[in-house]
């Protein structure tokens, strides 16, 4: 049998394959069709400090080849999710990441320190990246200042395993995990949604009530490829690959290009069941290829460019 184990931001998984934020509850929500213990890991919906209702409806749009979102972080806040959701996480036989998200730089730093105590939690990602708040702006993701900022006091908050979730909607993402790196971030999730929009030509309305909002699914795969292959060549923190992942093939290609392990995000939502086969189906696909270990298909993306990338997570 194939060894699908991996290390991540000092973590030991499983197997490389977490939950994406937002798409599977805030845990243990799905069990019934992928059980934490098929899985390395389990992101939770983001977590902001104050309770929010989110975005007007319609906030879901299919698209041809994926989804358009504009929830707004919908979320009980910090207080509910300690008392209510963390404890039931004790239980969970997988690691545990909870995203924090917030709309002040200060904000992300005092939801770490009200995690960093809590056991339940292994490590935390930054939400820097929801185009469905502050006008869409971005305003963490987009300016390397910012988003140094965030991570730094975070940082300084908390000494748990901390992934810093980039947008794609930037010119230069590379510039962006530079920054989130020096700031102490021990990992890049590459990447959230890409700004779309949809519309109805009869009727001349939106798809979402927001107009414009986040963009995932099957259809952002080769940007979310090429932005998380740039990440792992700007950076010497381990990457971790997200955007358009259905597939055991999917995920072996973000291996390839040098993530440590991959977020499974909008596939959950046609088949939550698919994120308990992903793992099976990989260990065959290495064996087919007589590869032993998954650790040796990390980073192994054959290119004649003269700057080889360094694998991801080489400390
Ligand atoms: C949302 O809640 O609007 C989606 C989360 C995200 O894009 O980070």
């Amino acid at each position: 049998m194939a060894s699908l184990a991996t290390n991540c931001a000092g973590l030991v998984l499983r197997n490389p394959i977490l939950s994406a934020s937002g798409t599977f509850g805030h845990g243990l929500e799905m069990q019934h069709f992928a059980p934490p213990s098929c899985l390395g890991g389990l992101v939770s919906k983001t977590v902001t400090l104050k309770p929010r209702h989110g975005n007007p409806h319609p906030r879901i749009a299919e698209t041809e080849a994926g989804l358009l979102n504009s929830i707004g972080l919908e979320n009980r806040g910090i207080e509910a999710y300690l008392r209510d959701v963390l404890p039931q996480m004790a239980s969970a036989d997988c690691v545990v990441v909870t995203n924090i998200g917030g709309e002040r730089v200060e904000d992300f730093a005092e939801l770490a320190a009200c995690l960093d105590a809590r056991p339940e939690v292994d490590a935390l990602e930054i939400n820097l990246s929801c185009p469905n708040v502050q006008g869409g702006k971005l305003p963490f993701s987009t300016d390397p200042r910012m988003a140094e900022a965030v991570v730094r006091g975070v940082r300084a908050a908390t000494r748990k395993p901390l992934f810093a979730k980039l947008s794609p909607n930037v010119t230069d993402i590379g510039e962006i995990a530079r920054a989130a790196e020096a700031a102490g971030a021990d990992a890049i999730t590459a990447v959230n949604t890409l700004l779309g929009m949809s519309v109805d030509w009869r009727t001349g309305k939106p798809g979402i009530n927001t107009v414009m909002g986040g963009y995932s699914g099957a259809g952002i795969k080769p940007v979310a490829l090429r932005c998380a292959w740039q990440c792992v060549r700007s950076v010497r923190i381990p990457v971790i690959g997200c955007g358009g992942i259905a597939t055991a093939h999917d995920v072996l290609e973000y291996l390839v290009v040098g993530c440590r392990a991959v977020e499974v995000g909008t596939a959950c939502f046609s088949d939550p069941s698919q994120l308990a086969r992903l793992a099976p189906e990989i260990a065959r696909l290495l064996e087919e290829r007589g590869i032993e270990s998954i650790e040796h298909l990390i980073g192994t993306l054959r290119t004649t460019l003269p700057v080889q990338p360094a694998p991801a997570g080489a400390r």
